[in-house]
């Protein structure tokens, strides 16, 4: 018989802190932070303005190192990396989202994500990650014939076309408006649920933790919830 040994975390972060200076000011945004996110999981982030949500997934995800405290993904200690590991890292690993979608506007939807297929080691083409977000009839238009939700999931569909393990979200829908936006969450949850890419959202609005299989929760730099989600809906039964 075997005994199913419980799927390790893809990223742990333990006792993670990051301390700004600015001249004499410092200002604490993370104050030893840890937590576990497992393979496959959607985790909703929230938290107020200023309370480090931006600042713990930016160190996730390779962009920043922080002052104390370790992080691994998978076995390897993201902490130790020198620059050149962590480029490859994030380049091999990591799909970011961010609220402004930063596509190059004189490029097709295709052309936005093949930027992205033509450097990556086993891409999906940029036709299946476009068709992956409900966008295969607007492949061939430019971002500014898109909505700014259609623009969003080119966006989405940019980072998952290498086929990331971890899918990185930062107010992914902050600049849209709820119909719009419960298609970019039903974009990333069907990511999410077909490839199992592991999803942290970061959100300024709590209806959206619905969806979550689990609602991280961060105050003035620590985690002060850390809950599994047993309810969860679909994003079309999301409403704000
Ligand atoms: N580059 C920086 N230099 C100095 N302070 C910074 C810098 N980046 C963030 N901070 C400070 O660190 C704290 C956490 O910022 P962070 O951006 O992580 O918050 P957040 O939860 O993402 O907020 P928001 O919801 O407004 O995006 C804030 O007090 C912020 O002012
Ligand atoms: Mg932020």
């Amino acid at each position: 018989m075997n005994i199913a040994t419980p799927p390790l975390p893809i990223f742990r972060a333990e006792g993670v802190t990051r301390v700004y200076r600015t001249g004499s000011v410092e200002v604490w945004a993370l104050r030893g932070v840890d937590l576990a996110l497992n393979e496959g999981e959607m985790v909703v982030l929230l938290g107020a303005s200023g309370s480090g949500k931006s600042t713990l997934v930016n160190i996730l995800g390779g962009l920043d190192l922080p002052s104390g405290g370790r992080v691994h993904f998978r076995d390897r200690e993201l902490t130790e990396a020198d620059d050149r590991a962590l480029t490859a890292f994030r380049r091999d690993h990591v799909g970011f989202v961010f609220q402004f979608y930063n596509l190059v506007p004189s490029l097709t939807a295709r052309e936005n994500v093949a930027l992205v297929t033509e450097i990556a080691r086993d891409p999906m083409t940029p036709e299946e990650a476009l068709d992956r977000v409900g966008l295969a009839p607007r492949m061939d238009h430019f971002p500014a014939e898109l909505s700014g939700g259609e623009q969003q999931r080119v966006a989405i569909a940019r980072a998952i076309a290498k086929r990331p393990d971890v899918l990185l979200c930062d107010e992914p829908t902050g600049a849209l408006d709820s119909r719009t936006g419960v298609q970019v969450l039903e974009a990333l949850h069907e990511v999410n649920r077909d490839l199992g890419t592991a999803t942290v959202l970061i959100t300024h609005n709590a209806a959206i933790q619905r969806i979550a299989h689990r609602v991280v929760v961060l105050a003035d730099g620590r985690i002060v919830r850390d809950e599994a989600n047993p309810d969860r809906v679909l994003p079309s039964e999301v409403s704000w």
